[in-house]
């Protein structure tokens, strides 16, 4: 299968330009032999890269290019499948975007065209090309450092469950988990995370209800999750639950019950923020919307997690806003790296930044990830780098501190 694949990345400060005269000599008899075309242009700081060729030598050459130490922060613009060749001379050509006159820049590269079709610049590849040469995304390059610029360092200040509340005779019980904001220290709020009795996953527990039962079931483990939030002190500390979106619509009562809930455990409703997964919204909207009001009324408020994982995506929010967004691993998995989930994430903050949205990333488990997420602008974080969820109460949280020598 004929690959084409685009990448962008940063030229490290300690190579010199005789150092890449070497590497560009040794790529082109390494992609010549390979049948691989590699078209770098180069502007001073940045590279860009178009890969062609039979795919099995593509993606090791790509691999190869992604560990080089030469450069950092590649991200990868385009992965994309074609009949035929843009470019017929394989080898390596550099363009020194310094030399050259831009317009230029792009003819030369539009001349070196083999496609039996002219080369047009509504071919993607070709409009990265020209977005490159013309600076175009500039503002989107963001300088990540290496993930070992970072030690994340525990404050050993978790909450220990009583025993009184983690040994109930409850079916199921909750794992917390912090969202945190690492560069204001400070914890956002705390997730209670469903689990059945041996700490198995939320589908584990729901497995095997169906219908009317496993929307009461859903709304009755609600009441285990106050009641050890209720244990656990949170003081004013916001708490996070789960809740089936048709458990609100399916039983009529079922805002009354958390609000009793809430009250006997000694929190308020301003603290408590209800978690929905986008996912089963879309069958109800309207009554799920009338549902939410009633939510909203009794002064809770309402988050959508795994935002853009299911079928409502942007329809659900162009009808309902909740307070805050959740973006699961899903989306922000290597985002570092990946220029599809760097521009889709840049759509979902200026989105929600223009509807006062809230945005949190989830799942995040890899310092640059989270550096790449918080340059983009999102402040909110959960995930194994900084907690993990707990059965045992309030984790300790690890925070970010920049080391010494980075
Ligand atoms: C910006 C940049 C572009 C590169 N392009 C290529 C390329 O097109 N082909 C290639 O074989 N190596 C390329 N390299 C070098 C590879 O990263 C790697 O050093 C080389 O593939 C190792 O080959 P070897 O294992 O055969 O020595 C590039 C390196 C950099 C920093």
């Amino acid at each position: 299968m004929l690959t084409t694949i685009i990448y962008r990345s940063h030229l490290c400060d300690e190579v010199s330009y005789a150092m890449l005269e070497e590497m560009v000599a040794a790529a082109t008899l390494k992609n010549g032999k390979a049948n691989v075309t590699g078209i770098l242009l180069f502007n001073g700081t940045h590279f860009f890269q178009l890969l062609e060729g039979p795919e099995e030598s593509v993606v090791p050459i790509y691999d190869a290019i992604c560990a080089d130490p030469r450069h950092y922060n590649v991200v990868e613009l385009l992965r994309d499948y074609g009949p035929s060749r843009r470019f017929g001379k394989v080898g390596m050509e550099l363009f020194d975007l310094r030399d050259q006159h831009r317009d230029e820049v792009l003819q030369t590269v539009l001349d070196k065209g083999t496609s039996k079709y002219q080369l047009a610049y509504e071919d993607r590849a070709l409009q990265f090309f020209q977005t490159f040469v013309e600076e175009g995304e500039k503002e989107n390059y963001f300088e990540i450092p290496t993930g070992d610029a970072w030690e994340f360092i525990s404050d050993g200040n978790a909450v220990a469950l009583p025993i009184t509340a983690s040994a109930s005779d409850a079916d199921c019980r909750f794992a917390f988990q912090p969202l945190i904001d690492p560069f204001a220290r400070k914890v956002v709020a705390i997730e209670a995370l469903l689990r059945t009795p041996s700490g198995d996953s939320p589908q584990a527990w729901f497995e095997g209800l169906s219908g009317d039962a496993l929307y009461a079931a859903d709304l009755q483990s609600k009441k285990v999750a106050f009641a050890q939030a209720g244990a656990l002190n949170l003081g004013a500390l916001t708490l996070s639950v789960n809740l089936l979106p048709m458990t609100l619509v399916e039983i009529p009562d079922a805002v009354d019950f958390i609000l009793q809930e809430i009250a006997a455990n000694g929190l308020v409703p301003e603290q408590v923020i209800v978690e929905f997964t986008e996912r089963e919204v879309i069958s109800r909207l309207d009554e799920f919307t009338r549902a939410v009001k009633m939510l909203k009324g009794a002064g809770i408020r309402v988050a959508i997690d795994h935002f853009g994982a299911g079928f409502a995506g942007l329809l659900l929010l162009a009808q309902f806003q909740p307070d805050r967004i959740k973006i699961n691993r899903d989306m922000i998995k290597d985002v570092h790296k990946s220029g599809s989930r760097q521009a889709i994430i840049h759509a979902i903050i200026k989105c929600c930044t223009s509807l006062e949205i809230q945005i949190a990333a989830v799942g995040v488990e890899k310092a640059q990830e989270w550096m790449w997420l918080e340059s983009a602008g999102i402040s909110q974080f959960q995930g194994y780098l900084f907690a993990r969820p707990s059965l045992t109460g309030i984790p300790a949280v690890s925070w970010p501190e920049m080391r010494d020598n980075a």
